[in-house]
């Protein structure tokens, strides 16, 4: 695998399901590295080593220390998903205090293809907010996955995570990092 694809979870419904992403990205030769959000990091805590025996990565979910080495390789293309409604909206104000938000959104400004599928209800969905992040994250180029190819919110308590269209957002990230010619 010579691609590289960063994986990158925010604390949304299909993050417990991860491992069915990576096992998705993985079968289509994208060595996969998984950078969780601190809060979805918590989720995953007492599982952990099994995803980076899955990934042969280290997971990664903090900034590095000053003078620390990069853990990953450089990525080819990076891909949220999902990406909750809190991250979606501290990304569109260029608030970057997670390592999750701070390479995608320095990422997408040093040429790297990034997608990002959301995950979340209508009722969050209708904060003001929401509209103006994704307009601001579509203006710096980044593949917002919404409608028949992406995810659409759904009805409060009505979601079903298991269900969350990995494949749909490993297209958008073909797509965008291996266009045709
Ligand atoms: C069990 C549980 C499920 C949640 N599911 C979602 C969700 O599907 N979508 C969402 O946007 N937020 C969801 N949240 C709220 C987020 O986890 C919360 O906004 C968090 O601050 C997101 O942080 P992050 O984006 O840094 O991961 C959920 C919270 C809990 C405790």
């Amino acid at each position: 695998m010579t691609r590289v694809l960063y994986l990158i979870a925010c604390a949304a419904g299909p993050a417990e399901y991860l491992d069915e992403g990576v096992r998705q990205a993985r079968s289509r030769e994208w060595d996969t590295c998984l950078v969780l959000t601190p809060s979805a990091a918590r989720w995953w805590q007492p599982r952990l080593a099994e995803l980076e025996a899955l990934t042969g990565h280290p997971v990664r979910s903090r900034y590095k220390l000053p003078g620390q080495k990069d853990a990953l390789p450089k990525a080819d293309a990076m891909l949220v998903a999902p990406l909750s409604c809190t991250s979606l909206n501290k990304w569109g104000a260029g608030i970057a205090d997670t390592l999750a938000l701070g390479l995608v959104s320095e990422g997408v400004h040093l040429g790297v293809p990034v997608a990002a599928m959301p995950y979340f209800n209508r009722a969050q969905a209708a904060q003001p907010a929401v509209a103006r992040s994704i307009a601001d994250l579509r203006a710096q180029n980044v593949a917002f996955l919404d409608g028949p190819d992406g995810y659409d919110a759904h009805p409060p308590r009505q979601g079903d995570p298991r269900a969350f269209p990995w494949h749909l957002a490993l297209d958008a990230v073909e797509a965008i990092a291996c266009p045709r010619p």
